[in-house]
């Protein structure tokens, strides 16, 4: 049985390194291209992997290289992937990414297989996530699948943790259903109905008060804060290191929390 339960996203990421972001009409010579791993519950799961969880994907993918792709590495770290569907017809999801000289980057999704993850998948893989300790998903997978995972798991008593991303306005159900969420500042502030400018502590308070139990801000450079009801806000620095590029970091500390 799985210790973890991701309802997850699956992209081959196609990352051209540029010195900086595009104008609109413009074209500019990419320094490098790779196509690589990518989407966002994927790079969850694989960081979670690595923590020693057992781990289990439920997915949809293309029966395409990229798909191939996902299913070799999700052999290599050892996660479960009963629970994926391989699908004939459509293509597997792929992130074209730009990353700048300085690290940062932009990404576009194009979910493909992905788009069509939904409730009835998610119940075929019900006993796996009722025995889970932890379900977890990002908003890169229809609403619909992470709405029927985390009722299952909060009838079963398991704990439900949610990536916010990509920042997007979410159903009050699906809110009421996260026990943990792990947004960046910015989604935190989407998330509580607040403006750009608003402190992250009234954001956070706002999340809690809908009733999350806990509240795992990434800050970038400034590290990370946890919020809970209740409680002192815990504050943790960073890890010093250069910065090559920032894709999949919110989603790797998603899976290794
Ligand atoms: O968070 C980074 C991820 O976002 C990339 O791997 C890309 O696939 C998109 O899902």
């Amino acid at each position: 049985m799985a210790d973890v339960v991701c309802i997850a996203s699956w992209n081959a990421d196609l990352v051209s390194r540029v010195p900086r972001p595009l104008a609109r009409g413009e074209t500019l010579m990419a320094q490098s291209f790779t196509i690589g791993p990518g989407g966002k519950g994927s790079n969850a799961s694989i960081a979670c992997a690595r923590q020693g969880a057992q781990v289990a994907v439920v997915a949809r993918i293309g029966a395409d290289d990229f798909g191939r792709m996902a299913l070799a590495l999700w052999a290599k770290e050892g996660i479960d992937t009963t629970a994926v569907a391989v699908v004939d017809g459509e293509p597997s999801g792929v992130a074209q990414i730009w990353v700048y000289d300085d690290g940062d980057n932009s990404i576009a999704v194009a979910p493909g297989a992905g788009a069509g993850l939904g409730p009835a998948q998610v119940a075929a893989a019900a006993a796996t996530i009722r025995g889970a300790r932890v379900v977890m998903a990002s908003c890169e997978v229809p609403e619909s699948a992470t709405i029927a995972a985390f009722r299952l798991a909060r009838e079963a008593g398991v704990t439900t943790l949610l990536n916010p991303a990509p920042a997007r306005p979410l159903p009050p159900e699906l809110v009421a259903l996260a026990d943990v969420f792990t947004p960046n500042e910015t989604e935190l502030r989407a998330l509580a109905g607040l403006p750009d400018d608003a402190p992250i502590d009234a954001a956070a308070a706002a999340l809690l008060a809908r009733g999350a139990k806990a509240v795992a801000v990434t800050l970038g450079a400034q590290g990370c804060a946890l919020y809970r009801p209740g409680q002192p806000v815990v504050a943790l620095p960073r890890h010093r290191v250069s910065v090559a590029d920032t894709i999949g970091a919110g989603d790797t500390f998603t899976g290794a929390l």
